[in-house]
């Protein structure tokens, strides 16, 4: 049990009178759990053999120019993990969903395997384990190494099909007799549009046109060959699992999106079709391939012969390779139609798509993240209805609050509160999901803003030079929820934004 003072304590039961949530009221096989990635967490950049990947590169050139800070420290995991793990178990976690950092396994992405790298995570997964906690692994977040970006332009290359799946091959030998979830790739869609489209995000390619400072790239083609080869490497590390280790080791390999609530700016048939488009677009793009064996027709109709074509054989491979799939889930955007932006000479990803992406609600001057949890259960809808009724788990979901803020969390508790209930809306309703990840264990060096905000449920006091971790009232909250004690603020329904009644029909409608 969580230590708390008494005040905070009495807000939280108080908040737990009116409408209750129970963790008894999920069905037991239902996971809860809390997700962190290699680079965000571990530190030990320069520890124990590991060599950069293309993350570490990007912190070091200034992120972009958008804020400060690295992982060189982050929260020091790779020494912490014992402390962690602890405080995972004290919090009653099912699961801890966390990265492996492909450069600490394999220094130089390919060929020998670091005994050290190799050693941190037994004693990671084995000291979870030991405590009741499921480890869930995910192999590629964000971090290529970087010699393989230097060696041929990684995910750009069809080359990296081989190295990605030796990796995996690596990881299932190793630890697949205790990890039975592995997720090969995060946010696909996010990785092939920040890093080879808009090049925001690491390895910062695009075109000139995207003004972000990128020394290479081409944003009309990269994007879709990053996106191809990381279907092609899932598919292939999940046909060497099916082949090698599935009988031994009885494990499931899913594959991590990105998902928005989408919703139409109007009523008009046009902004109705750009928001169906916008779904293919981002979704559509790696499900229609998994579900059909190819990209969506929109697709190839807008991005002609710059979207890589599957031949027979590549779209047999990726068909089907799939047990689960994972969703990211934050934000809801309103979609506008933009058809004007269709054939222009700089077409890219977002130009094919002829759809623009506005915040929710309009003129957001939130500086939280608005609740949506109807648009969420939109994306259940969409993935049931289009997808086969895949099974689904929510790997990501969080509130973000300013470095250093008050401990009492209050928009993380109404938040974290909301879309919990919102999981068992959709048990009751058939979804077909299986567990809920917070965003994030600890605060850490986060993608968009480094150590300028945070999502843990623990903060971690980056001054310190013992990095001391301390429970916010959210992590008060979910260990309440998790050991069954209900709770429930009344605020929740106070807070949540939703759109018109029209607004809401019509997502369903373009779902
Ligand atoms: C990423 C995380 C990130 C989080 C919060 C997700 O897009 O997978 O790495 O920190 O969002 O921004």
């Amino acid at each position: 049990m969580l230590k708390f003072g008494l005040f905070q304590l009495l807000l939280v039961a108080l908040i737990s009178s009116s409408h209750a949530l129970s963790k008894d009221e999920f069905p037991p096989e239902f996971l809860f759990g809390a997700s962190t990635s290699a680079y965000q967490v571990e530190g030990a950049a320069n520890e124990d053999g590991r060599k950069p990947s293309i993350w570490d590169t990007f912190a070091h050139n200034g992120n972009g120019n958008r804020y400060e800070g690295n992982g060189d420290v982050a929260c020091d995991q790779y020494h912490k993990y014992k402390e962690d793990v602890q405080l995972m178990a004290n919090m009653g976690l099912d699961v801890y969903r966390f990265s492996i950092s492909w450069s600490r396994l394999i220094p130089d992405g390919r060929g020998q395997v670091n005994s050290k790298g190799l050693q941190y995570y037994n004693n990671l997964i084995n000291e979870l384990i030991s405590h009741g906690i499921q480890p869930h692994v995910t192999l590629y977040h964000w971090d290529l190494p970087q010699t393989l970006d230097d060696k041929y332009g990684g995910w750009v290359s069809r080359r990296i099909v081989k190295d990605f799946t030796a990796y995996a091959d690596v990881c299932f030998r190793e630890f697949g007799d205790r990890v039975k979830y592995w997720t090969t790739v995060n946010e696909a869609n996010a990785c092939a549009l920040g890093g080879y489209e808009q090049g925001s995000l690491p390895p910062q390619r695009c075109s000139p046109s995207f003004k972000n400072n990128c020394s290479r790239g081409n944003s009309s083609t990269e994007p879709y060959l990053a996106a191809h080869h990381m279907l092609l490497a899932h598919a292939s590390a999940f046909r060497l699992y099916e082949k090698k280790y599935k009988d031994m080791q009885h494990g499931f390999i899913g594959f991590n999106l990105i998902t928005y609530g989408l919703l139409p700016l109007s009523n008009t048939s046009e902004d109705i079709s750009a928001t169906k488009r916008a779904q293919e677009f981002y979704i559509g793009w790696f499900l229609n391939p998994f579900t059909f064996g190819d990209y969506p027709d929109i697709m190839k109709k807008n991005a002609g012969w710059r979207l890589p074509s599957f031949t027979q054989k590549d779209s047999n491979l990726v068909k089907g390779s799939i047990d689960f799939v994972g969703i990211n889930f934050y934000y809801t955007h309103y979609v506008k139609n933009s058809p004007g932006s269709l054939g222009m000479e700089d077409a890219s990803f977002s130009t094919d798509m002829a759809a623009e992406l506005l915040s929710f609600p309009l003129n957001d001057t939130y500086t939280e993240i608005p609740i949506t949890t109807w648009s969420l259960q939109a994306v259940l809808d969409l993935l049931e209805n289009s997808y086969g009724n895949i099974p689904i788990f929510i790997h990501e979901n969080g509130q973000k609050t300013p470095q250093n803020s008050s401990l009492e969390d209050w928009p993380r508790v109404k938040y974290l509160h909301a879309y919990v209930g919102s999981m068992l809306d959709a048990l009751r309703s058939g979804s077909h999901v299986k567990g809920y990840f917070v965003w994030s264990l600890l605060d850490s060096f986060e993608l968009l803003s480094g150590y300028e905000s945070t999502f843990g449920l623990y903060h971690v006091d980056m001054n310190d030079p013992s990095l001391r971790r301390q429970p916010k009232l959210s992590a008060q909250w979910y260990s309440n929820f998790l050991n069954g004690r209900s709770l429930d603020p009344m605020v929740t329904t106070e807070i949540e934004i939703k759109p018109m009644l029209s607004h809401t029909r019509l997502l369903h409608h373009a779902a």
